[in-house]
């Protein structure tokens, strides 16, 4: 038998993950996502210009907080900056002129919610403890 998704069946597939109505998520320009795979894993929702973007919420570099980076936008470019030591990030790409590159994830919008493509769950909320199923 031809076999089905494997991708439901392997940890580290990404699929789309709800995470909030546009409606509360579009009132802030960032928000942290919480990943149910830790700290390392958490992700920030941007929202500029009418767009949502996604990247690790830990800096490439040395893991500063990039939901409270400054976003500028040049030549077209949006970008972050971390706060930490200022290097820039491209909100649609994750590159950096540094040489960096910061991990992004697919967006969409659709029936009103945000979904964010990744590895695991992501909430508005900590996850408390790991469950155990
Ligand atoms: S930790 Fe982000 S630039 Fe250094």
């Amino acid at each position: 038998m031809a076999s089905g998704n494997v991708e439901e069946n392997t940890p580290s597939a990404s699929l789309w993950r709800m995470v909030g109505p546009v409606t509360e998520l579009s009132k802030k320009q960032c928000r942290l996502l919480y990943s149910s795979l830790g700290y390392a894993s958490d992700v920030c929702l941007f929202f500029i210009k009418g767009e949502f973007f996604a990247m690790d919420a830990r800096c490439a570099h040395s893991g500063g907080p990039l939901c409270q980076g400054d976003i500028e936008e040049a030549d077209g470019v949006l970008q972050v900056f971390c706060p930490w030591h200022d290097y820039d990030f491209n909100l649609r790409t994750g590159k950096s002129q540094t040489g960096l590159q910061q991990e992004v994830y697919e967006v969409k919008v659709e029936g009103g919610n945000v979904y964010v493509k990744h590895a695991s769950p992501l909430s508005l909320q900590p996850f408390s403890s790991p469950s155990k199923n």
